[in-house]
């Protein structure tokens, strides 16, 4: 393979594309499409979501330190992309995207019910790098879709609500299933581990 030499940037490609909910009460309800997240720690459960001060959101996130991260689907792509275009200062976008805002369990702002997978999140630290502020935050509650787990195993199958990504500006399904955790070393039956 040849390599052609890139500016630095921004190129950890394919990522998630989430909705983020957010505000403490009905009118101040809002949503925005983020890409800049994802997982910074299991235990305990934390994430972050980086977001320009420029956002209304961000004004919404920092006075109330507390949001939601709702995971997207090919069924939620126009509304992630139309959500990430627009503003909450001249939208209400919960109503214009036909989108139903439910309670959380354990912060204020809305989750949003389409969503296979909402996550409440609470802000524990800011930092404050440049284009973005990074929120850095812990997982104090997920909700997800009863419909999603298999009766007999328990599995949870995300897979089903055919979930979305985002790569250099443009949105795609997630593929077929190539492998599980560990597939690579795993012992086929009747054949010795190579050492
Ligand atoms: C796919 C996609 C990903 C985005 N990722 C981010 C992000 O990570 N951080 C951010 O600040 N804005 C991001 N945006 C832009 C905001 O979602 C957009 O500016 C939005 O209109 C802000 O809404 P608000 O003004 O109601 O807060 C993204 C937009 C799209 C379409």
């Amino acid at each position: 393979m040849s390599k052609i030499l890139w500016k630095p940037g921004t190129m950890i490609y394919p990522l998630p594309a989430v909705m983020v909910s957010c505000g403490s009460a009905p009118e101040e309800y809002n949503i925005f499409t983020v890409s800049w997240t994802g997982t910074i720690c299991t235990d305990p459960p934390m994430c972050y979501i980086s977001v320009r001060p420029e956002r209304h959101s961000y004004g919404i996130i920092r006075k109330n330190g507390e949001y939601a991260i709702n995971l997207t689907t090919k069924k939620l792509a126009f509304a992630t992309d139309w959500c990430g275009v627009k503003s909450g200062r001249e939208h209400d976008k919960f109503r214009e995207m036909g989108l139903t805002p439910v309670s959380a369990s354990k912060i204020n702002a809305p989750l949003i019910k389409e969503s296979p997978v909402n996550i409440e999140c609470i802000v524990k630290d800011i930092r404050e790098l440049g284009t973005h502020h990074m929120f850095i935050s812990e997982v104090v509650a997920v909700n997800a879709e009863e419909e999603l787990f298999d009766e007999k195993t328990g599995a949870f199958r995300l897979y089903e609500a055919e979930p979305i990504c985002y790569s250099h500006g443009k949105y795609f399904e997630t593929g077929g299933l190539i492998g599980k955790f560990g597939f690579s070393v795993e012992r086929k039956p009747g054949r010795k581990r190579k050492k």
